[in-house]
């Protein structure tokens, strides 16, 4: 993982704890709306997920109320969000496990991830944009019935960007999702975030 990342998502977890504001958001309501667009891939009651960049685990807390029957895993690439996440839930459906940046993912009905394309730092356009699509098609090899995730829009208002963040072109991933891995796909762009929604129904 990134140097700068690792440095950046440690001291949010320092100061803040495990909130929405220490995973690097700005606040639950937003995070929540995240989920709740993600979750729209879901189409059954009973199914196993990963949470590719889960945090402290938010998104067990999330799937808890409204999914009786999820199996849950959170998958991250730092060793305190992973250590934080299992002191919060504990229980058989839910788990957590540290992974690395590129390592396969386990197979699951679902993948989802809020979050993990936003940081980009040093890294230059090109090589951020291979990474977005190296990470997509793992997530496409482990999920049977779908994944989703999000990215920050290139249709931010320019006055709020920020130099270390990305801001996708949204066409572009809607375009790539289109041709490589289903004829099903969504683009979410309508609940008033800087960020969209991908989902991925096979
Ligand atoms: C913005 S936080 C979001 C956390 C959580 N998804 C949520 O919405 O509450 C992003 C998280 O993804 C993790 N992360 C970043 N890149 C990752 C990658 N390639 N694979 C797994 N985890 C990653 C970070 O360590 C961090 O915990």
């Amino acid at each position: 993982m990134d140097r700068k990342l690792k440095a950046y998502y440690q001291k949010r977890l320092q100061e803040h704890g495990a909130t929405a504001e220490g995973v690097g958001w700005n606040g639950a309501v937003a995070q929540e709306v995240r989920f709740a667009q993600l979750c729209r891939v879901i189409q059954h009651d009973s199914f196993s997920v990963n949470d590719l960049g889960c945090g402290t685990g938010d998104l067990a807390g999330y799937l808890r109320t409204r999914y009786q029957q999820a199996r849950y895993l959170g998958l991250d690439v730092m060793p305190a969000m992973i250590d934080a996440a299992k002191t919060r839930f504990n229980d058989r459906q839910t788990r957590f496990r540290l992974i690395k940046a590129y390592d396969a993912l386990p197979e699951a009905d679902y993948t989802l991830a809020s979050g993990i394309f936003n940081l980009k730092f040093d890294k230059s356009t090109a090589q951020w944009k291979q990474y977005i699509l190296r990470t997509l098609q793992r997530m496409n090899r482990a999920s049977q019935f779908g994944f989703a995730f999000n990215a920050l829009t290139k249709y931010s208002d320019k006055p709020k960007m920020k130099r270390e963040l990305y801001y996708a072109d949204p066409l572009w991933l809607f375009d790539f999702c289109k041709l490589h891995f289903s004829r099903n796909v969504a683009l979410l762009h309508d609940y008033d975030l800087f960020d969209f929604t991908i989902l991925v129904k096979k």
